[in-house]
């Protein structure tokens, strides 16, 4: 376990913050000392969540954004300096995603994907990263991107490229803003046992058992497990990580070679 002032003082952006893996993050950064930043396009999961935080003693607010409008992210930067005064940790979670053949997939189904998780990551890191060259003191990104990015994603076209997208600017701004103490890096995450992928993705009992059978260590993984990964990666402890894609899926992306 890091220790409890691992973050103290930093202030934390998590974009998708509201729900999910999002939230799982954040509360683990505040529970680690830091401010967070909670934003969400939607505001009825930005507010109860930031008080979610803050019943645990964590500092914590929330800022409606869609993380596609560049005039949005903006704004919300500006919001988190004037009201914490800082920005040390970006977190890009914000996404968007759907399952449809490739045939079927529209221009704007495609450009709904494409825009919250390429060029919603590219604003967000963009704003924040120059308050971070701005402070001089540099900052941590972390960016969560999907396996399929090097694999194909069949099926979800739209959000395999974009996360494509996403791993080729994590190196890239690794090299990059190196010389401005950034440090960039991103995680993998598999299937991970969230209310919202169980909706989404395996409700029907059939497609949860093919799911887990794709997966050597035999279960989900948890918001515990994806939640410390990141936390590890955003602090000093992997200060010599940089560009680095963590993939926490229990072996699923990995060939299984004659194994049944
Ligand atoms: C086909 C669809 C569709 C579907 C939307 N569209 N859902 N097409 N099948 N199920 C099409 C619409 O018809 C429309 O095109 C276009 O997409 C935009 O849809 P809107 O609903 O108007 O857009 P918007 O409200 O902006 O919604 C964006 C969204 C939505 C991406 C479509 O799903 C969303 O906001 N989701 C956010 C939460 C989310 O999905 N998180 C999951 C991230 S998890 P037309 O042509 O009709 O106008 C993730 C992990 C993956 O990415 C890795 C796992 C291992």
């Amino acid at each position: 376990m890091l220790p409890q002032s691992t973050f103290a003082d930093q202030v934390a952006i998590v974009t998708g913050g509201g729900t999910g893996l999002g939230y799982g993050i954040a509360e683990r950064l505040g529970q680690l000392g830091a401010r967070v930043v909670l934003v969400s396009r939607n505001p009825e999961h930005v507010e109860p969540a930031a008080e979610r935080l803050r019943q645990q003693g964590i500092e914590a607010i929330g800022i409606p954004t869609d993380v596609r409008q560049p005039d949005q992210v903006e704004r919300m930067v500006e919001e988190t300096m004037s009201r914490l005064g800082r920005i040390d940790l970006l977190v890009n979670g914000a996404a968007g995603n759907f399952t449809v053949d490739a045939e079927k997939l529209s221009v704007n189904g495609f450009n709904a994907v494409v825009g919250s998780v390429l060029h919603g990551t590219f604003y967000c890191t963009r704003a924040c990263g120059l308050k971070m060259i701005a402070s001089g003191r540099g900052g941590r990104i972390l960016n969560i991107v999907a396996t399929y990015a090097w694999t194909g994603g069949p099926r979800n076209l739209h959000s395999a490229v974009a996360k494509a997208g996403v791993v080729t600017m994590t190196r890239t701004l690794a090299v990059e803003w190196a010389r401005y103490n950034i440090r960039v890096n991103a995680i993998a995450p598999g299937p991970t046992d969230t209310e919202g992928a169980r909706a989404a993705l395996w409700s029907d009992p059939e497609i949860s058992r093919r799911v887990l059978g794709r997966i050597p260590v035999g279960r989900f993984g948890t918001v515990a497990e994806v939640a410390n990964a990141a936390a590890y990666l955003l602090s000093p402890y992997a200060d010599f990580i940089n560009g680095e894609v963590l993939v926490i899926d229990g072996g699923e992306w990995l060939g299984k070679g004659l194994t049944s």
